[in-house]
């Protein structure tokens, strides 16, 4: 006879595995939801995901800017491919019955039929299938805002996967694992964990906080909805502000992101190297309690993306250069500086003239990111403030530096 042998329910499938570190290595905290999602994959790649419903149906709670989305984003571009591959129903906009029609398309024999593109059919859904995986993500944002209509459709698909089309066809939605989004009860948490700075402060009562926090969104969510659409909920995820050390975690994600853009599709790829200083200028731009991350990205655009799309497109950065970034006190932008040859040189158009000469010297090149030099500006500043020509082989960034900052690269 065989020994009996006892099994390990806790482990994952290889791939399993990789999905799960691959969330991990792109949203910061959020254990819980990364929970959620993971365990959604393995019933469904186990195939004991129940019939006739949706695969999971998940609620995330929670305050802007924690990752709500992100995390769908994420999933859909590991799993996919693409950051964009699931189908995204923006309640907001069919908060009156009428518009259900953009979701559904319209009966035959109504105006417009032939115009409206239903949102949600079995060709959208499919069409970020691939050979092994045939599963499909649908989102629904801020679903307090929808209307009674599409509540009615929401609720039919939480229970029995189908949603039938303007033209009568069904959409099977089996194979799908349905993401809501809200912010009920997201303004009180911010508030409850506004710390003196502004950012939430870790304390040692973090425990009882976690707990007010899942309370006090759990309740508002059950005033708002019906214990009937509450009930086809297979998990409700609450999203917890994020701390200060968990923001610089966000835009350390971010950068890397830049930086494998500037590889990727860049006319010219380069490196570059935030100093520390910048840094701080980047999170106090794009972070804050009331908006958690959510205005990072614009602020990495306008203050990283834009300069170094100019600088590309004037030819003062140029394939294999090393740029340092760092923060221009009291100017509300950052300076860019370009390594190259044994030189690192100043960027940033008030110091042109002054400079001209390590722009000339062998190896060395002011690089500027700003349309309209004023050389009159560079005086006017304190000398520790202007750019300044540095030996190379100090500043430059180390190997082991930037395999900090740009992990994957
Ligand atoms: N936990 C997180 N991990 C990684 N990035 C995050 C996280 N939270 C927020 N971000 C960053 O902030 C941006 C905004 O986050 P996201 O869109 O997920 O907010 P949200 O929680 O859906 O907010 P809202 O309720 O306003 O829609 C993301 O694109 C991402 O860059
Ligand atoms: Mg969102």
């Amino acid at each position: 006879m065989q020994p009996i042998q006892e099994l390990d329910p806790s482990r994952r499938s290889p791939e399993t595995q990789n999905f799960e570190a691959a969330l991990k290595g792109r949203i910061v905290g959020q254990q819980e939801a990364l929970a959620a999602v993971v365990d959604a994959y393995q019933v469904f790649r186990a195939g004991l995901n129940p019939t006739g419903r949706p695969v999971a149906n998940l609620l995330f709670l929670g305050p802007t800017g924690s990752g709500k989305t992100r995390i769908v984003e994420v999933a859909a571009q590991t799993l996919f491919g693409d950051p964009r591959a699931f189908i995204k129903v923006d309640c907001a906009e069919f908060q009156h019955s009428h518009e259900i029609a953009k979701l559904v398309g319209s009966p035959p024999g109504y105006l417009g039929h032939r115009e409206t593109h239903p949102l949600i059919t079995q060709e959208e859904l499919a069409k970020y299938h691939t050979e092994e995986l045939k599963l499909s993500f649908v989102l629904f944002d801020e679903i307090e805002k929808a209307s009674d209509a599409l509540w009615q459709l929401l609720l039919g698909i939480l229970d029995k996967a189908t949603l039938t089309l303007g033209d009568n066809r069904r959409v099977d939605l089996s194979q799908c694992v349905i993401f809501m989004t809200s912010n009920l009860g997201g303004a009180e948490i911010s508030e409850m964990m506004t710390g003196k700075m502004g950012f939430v402060q870790p304390t040692e009562k973090e425990e009882r906080m976690d707990q007010k926090i899942n309370r006090t969104a759990t309740q508002s969510a059950k005033k708002k909805f019906s214990p009937e659409f509450m009930n086809r909920i297979d998990k409700v995820v609450v999203f917890h502000p994020l701390r200060r050390d968990q923001l610089e975690q966000v835009l350390d994600i971010e950068l890397d992101m830049v930086q494998q853009r500037v590889l990727e599709t860049a006319r010219s790829q380069f490196v570059f190297h935030i100093e520390t200083d910048a840094r701080e200028f980047l999170l106090g731009e794009g972070t804050d309690i009331k908006y958690g991350a959510r205005h990072l990205k614009r602020a990495i655009e306008k203050y990283l993306v834009y300069p170094l799309a100019n600088l590309l497109a004037t030819g003062q950065i140029q394939f294999g250069d090393v740029l340092t970034v760092n923060n221009d006190p009291g100017n509300q932008r950052l300076r860019f500086f370009r390594e190259s040859g044994g030189a690192l040189v100043p960027a940033g158009g008030p110091a042109l003239g002054a400079f001209a000469q390590v722009a000339q010297a062998p190896g060395g090149r002011a690089v500027n990111a700003t349309a309209t030099p004023n050389p009159a500006d560079a005086k006017s500043r304190p000398a520790e403030q202007r750019p300044v020509a540095m030996p190379a082989p100090a500043a430059a960034p180390r190997a082991s530096d930037q395999k900090t900052r740009r992990g994957s690269l």
